[in-house]
């Protein structure tokens, strides 16, 4: 497998607003960022994912952007902008920016010409029909609205958005408008940056001439539509083949087959992706589910495709909480959450606050929640007549905002991000979990993934050494080797809050007397029991996570 530095690094993912306030306005901003570089350089990162920066009207935090050439002011300025490339640089990191062009905002002047008449030269940009029997044009749902179509006021026909409708989706059929893209892209990685990370790219090409959707509340007729590898395929010429970047486009309701056509090596699209059969089809843990995603992904990427290794982001719950116990075996479960998205196949991405085990939030009442998908749903699901309180409450746990709150470094007032007022209220645990304190503690969780990363740094296995499954059938217990040339690892991971024995398979029992614990999230290894035919079971403590190198 061809050997690149993005299949080697670690990413952090930084969503400005809620991570560093300079000056003071209550959100976090690229001046912030730049006194936290040391931070996150500390932590061993080689990327930096950072969130849209653009100018926007911030309906949904940055991905409604008004103009792709400036930056919004509440992060900053482009000297700001250039000083942190420069700095990032500085410090030997890369940084890759969010490219947003499924859509614009409704305020982008692109979209104003379009609206303002049939024949506007760019009526063409957005995608435009005429209703149906005075309805929208067919019945199909947008992610965050009941219909993915606004009838506007001006020339009486309908715009089609796949998010809220102040995000018209752009028309990528139009060559101009691609063109266009193009050149903005250029823009951005002539300044310097080192690639992007594409915003629902797989969004791009629709459905041909929009037929109603048999069950319109599935809303995958919105993605992976015949036409998106023509463009993928041109934007690559065009653009991306010509700078040493890395590209990793974010491609919802796609099967292990259809997401190779991505980022197979030989097509020359893109060359990773995240998936969502985790994050938006997994709730809760589950085990069995997990593993069989991961043994189909890695059967169909084996050969030349790459994936990428995420349980949250800024759209997903923290993972401590989701997938982990987040109260009794907080640290424990962060640190064994940890060590499988790093050994697992593909790039690991870091989550801002995930390295001190930040947890979910269950704010009062929806006026102390921010996000505008939270709030067009409870808006729609309280004017059909729910109950207002069951609304909230079946929201609660899937919220966006549950990883938005403010990145805790210490536990002063608003946890040290703000001397103003926050945009979005702190999680109430800061003074118990924050930076400060897990820099101060040897065994924090911090500290663990530090660890972690820095054996990414030494031992080329975990890139790219073949992954097999030793634990099928275990209940709660996840077992998986990761192999390459004469160095084998052997990952131990008890998904549980209880005890559980894992007896080790054949060969791995013959050469446990020569295996090395290279990490672990207790102090000191597991304990050996001898079982019958001279098997050797693990005694594994709840949470508890173990990495073990076996060497030919
Ligand atoms: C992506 C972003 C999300 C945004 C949406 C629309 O899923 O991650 O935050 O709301 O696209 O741009």
């Amino acid at each position: 497998m061809n050997r690149v530095w993005w299949k080697e690094a670690v990413v952090y993912q930084v969503y400005w607003r809620s991570f560093m306030d300079a000056n003071g306005d209550g959100y976090g901003d690229l001046q912030g960022l730049m006194q936290k570089l040391d931070y996150i350089k500390g932590l061993g990162i080689d990327v930096i994912w950072l969130n849209p920066i653009y100018e926007s009207p911030d309906k949904d935090n940055g991905y409604d952007i008004s103009d792709y050439y400036r930056i919004m002011p509440k992060a900053g300025t482009m000297e700001d902008f250039r000083k942190l490339l420069i700095k990032v640089h500085e410090l030997d990191m890369k940084l890759i920016m969010d490219l947003v062009v499924n859509h614009t905002s409704s305020e982008h002047p692109w979209f104003e010409e379009s609206r303002s008449s049939l024949d506007n030269s760019k009526r063409d940009w957005y995608i435009w029909k005429p209703g149906n029997a005075g309805g929208p044009p067919n019945n199909w749902r947008s992610y965050f609205e009941p219909s993915a179509w606004t009838q506007d006021e001006r020339t009486g026909e309908y715009y089609f958005h796949s998010f809220a409708k102040e995000q018209p989706d752009l028309n990528w059929e139009n060559a101009e408008l691609r063109r266009e893209v193009y050149r903005m892209m250029r823009f951005w990685l002539d300044q310097g940056i080192d690639g992007f990370r594409m915003d629902v790219i797989n969004l791009l090409a629709k459905v041909r001439g929009f037929p109603d959707a048999e069950r319109p509340e599935h809303i995958d007729y919105l993605g992976n539509n015949p036409g998106i590898h023509d463009y993928l395929q041109e934007m690559n010429r065009e653009v991306l083949r010509h700078y040493d970047i890395m590209t990793v486009g974010e491609i919802p309701f796609v099967t292990p087959e259809d997401g190779l056509l991505y980022v197979a090596e030989s097509r020359q699209e893109l060359h990773t992706l995240f998936h969502f059969q985790v994050a938006d089809d997994m709730p809760v843990w589950n085990l069995a589910r997990f593993r069989h995603i991961q043994a189909t992904w890695h059967e169909a990427f084996r050969r030349e495709g790459w994936n990428s290794q995420f349980l949250n982001n800024h759209d997903h719950t923290r993972q401590v909480t989701r997938y982990g116990n987040d109260g009794a075996y907080r640290v424990e479960s962060a640190k064994l959450l940890a060590t499988m998205i790093h050994t697992l196949p593909g790039t690991p991405y870091v989550f801002q606050g995930e390295e001190i085990g930040m947890t979910g939030v269950h704010f009062p009442s929806i006026d102390d929640y921010r996000d505008i998908a939270m709030h067009n749903k409870y808006r729609e699901a309280v004017d059909k007549g729910e109950e207002p309180v069951r609304v909230l409450r079946d929201l609660q746990p899937l919220s966006r905002d549950n990883s938005r709150t403010p990145m805790q470094w210490n536990g002063e007032q608003h946890a040290g991000f703000t001397t103003g007022q926050p945009w979005i209220q702190s999680n109430f645990n800061y003074a118990e979990i924050n930076v400060e304190r897990d820099l101060a503690a040897p065994d924090s969780i911090y500290a663990y993934y530090q660890r972690l990363i820095c054996l990414r740094k030494m031992h080329k296995v975990m890139v790219y050494g073949d992954y097999a499954d030793q634990s099928i059938g275990e209940a709660h217990v996840y077992a998986y080797t990761r192999s390459l040339e004469e160095e084998t690892w052997l990952v131990v991971l008890n998904h549980s809050d209880v005890q559980q024995l894992y007896e080790l398979p054949a060969p791995w029992k013959e050469r446990f007397e020569h295996a090395q614990v290279l990490l672990g999230n207790y102090d000191g290894p597991p304990s050996k029991d001898r079982v019958e035919d001279d098997g050797i079971c693990l005694r594994l403590r709840p949470h508890e996570a173990v990495i073990y190198s076996f060497i030919d």
